[in-house]
């Protein structure tokens, strides 16, 4: 399929992520990866080793390199509209880990700069383009449960600083439940049902301080600067009504990942944070579950998968689906949820978006529909 030149990227911010995105675009003949960079130039050094990768920059080095066409922007969430903004001002595309950014402002400000200036803005997560979540898609175009009439979303755990090496950035402005996993779900939902039309929530803080108990802060207290236990409910364009809750204060649950119920049947769909299965659906004669084969490709750890779309996009000009809008709106949507609940109201959101376009069937692994 590829017979076009590939797209030629620079990763910035070589963290924890970025190796799964170096292995991506191996993956992908659309995508080529030419250089990388950090904060921290050990950092960038020690990945473009590791995965045989020339450049080894600096932030304003890897901006300045011509040849790069697009940047992949793997930074902490606080990071993600200052490096796309420089991005898109060195003149290149950008793709981000989400979220997209952490305020309104930044988030209108990195889409009016892209549209002056003709450049693309994509953004995790992609896991929407998963075999799961395809399939999820697919069941309800084909309308094996009728009209989507509702749907129930649930992230329940009890806070990272039980595992995770330097967790104090989950309880800072910026963290919480609904920012660090809100984007799976309301992308997933977006990408099922439709844009969302209005919200409304309520939002507290269980616990204002967290003990860490991983290594090497173990026994440091963080203070908590972020609700932590975010509930709310959607309307969506279409008249579904959605329910989500996201939270850090659960010691334990049995709630599912998330459900869409439709006129005929419902659906029980996979942890949207994933890109496998399993899917079940169960109609309203059915007297029992039953899991539906998955339909599409991309069931394992597939993230690059939105890029390497965003890449074929930069080359045929051909629509895109992690794009900077669906971002946006999801953004939109966090940031009312709790802006809801400070205020005790409905909110409009003022963003919308398209529904991204589904995947084909029939895709092999490492291809797209260019
Ligand atoms: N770790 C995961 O499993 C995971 C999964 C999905 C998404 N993400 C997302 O990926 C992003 C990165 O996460 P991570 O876990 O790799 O974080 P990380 O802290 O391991 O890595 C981030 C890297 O970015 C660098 N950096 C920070 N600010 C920078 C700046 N202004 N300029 C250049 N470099 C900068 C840091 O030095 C660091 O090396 C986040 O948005 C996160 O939400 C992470």
């Amino acid at each position: 399929m590829s017979q076009l030149a590939p797209v030629r990227a620079g990763i910035i911010g070589t963290g924890t992520i970025s190796d799964v995105y170096f292995r991506a675009a191996q993956s992908f003949e659309v995508l080529d990866i030419v250089a990388c960079a950090d904060l921290f130039p050990d950092r960038a050094r020690a990945k473009a080793d590791e995965h045989g990768i020339a450049k080894a920059y600096s932030t304003d080095e890897l901006l300045a390199d011509p040849e790069i066409e697009l940047v992949i922007n793997l930074t902490i969430p606080k990071a993600h509209a200052e490096v796309g903004l420089a991005a898109l001002r060195a003149g290149k595309h950008v793709y981000s880990e989400k979220p997209l950014a952490l305020t309104r402002e930044n988030g209108r400000a990195l889409l009016a700069l892209a549209r002056d200036t003709g450049l693309l803005v994509g953004c995790a997560p992609d896991t929407f383009l998963g075999g799961g979540l395809q399939t999820c898609r697919k069941l309800i175009d084909d309308g094996v449960i009728g009209e989507p009439i509702g749907a129930t979303a649930f992230m329940m755990s009890h806070g990272h600083e039980s595992w995770h090496s330097d967790p104090a950035f989950y309880y800072d402005f910026g963290g919480g439940p609904m920012f660090d996993m809100g984007p799976y779900y309301l992308t997933a939902l977006t990408s099922l049902i439709g844009p969302m039309r209005r919200v409304t929530g309520s939002a507290r803080i269980t616990f204002p301080e967290r003990t860490i108990t991983s290594q090497p802060r173990f026994g440091t207290t963080v203070k908590v600067h972020v609700p932590t236990h975010v509930a709310a409910v959607i309307d969506f364009h279409t008249g579904a009504v959605g329910t989500i809750l996201t939270t850090f204060d659960v010691w334990e649950s049995r709630l599912p990942y998330m459900e869409v119920y439709g006129t005929e049947g419902s659906m029980s769909v996979p942890n949207p944070n994933t890109f496998g299965g399993p899917v079940l659906v169960r109609g309203a004669q059915d007297t029992e579950w039953r899991e539906v084969p998955l339909t599409h490709p991309y069931i394992g750890e597939s993230r690059g998968l939105g890029v390497a779309d965003m890449a074929y996009a930069v080359r045929t000009g051909r629509p895109y689906r992690a794009t900077g809008e669906l971002a946006y709106h999801v953004l939109d949507t966090m940031v009312a949820f709790h802006d809801a609940s400070d205020q005790s109201r409905h909110i409009e959101l003022q963003s919308t978006c398209d529904r991204p376009a589904p995947l084909p069937t029939g895709l092999a692994e490492g291809s797209l529909d260019s």
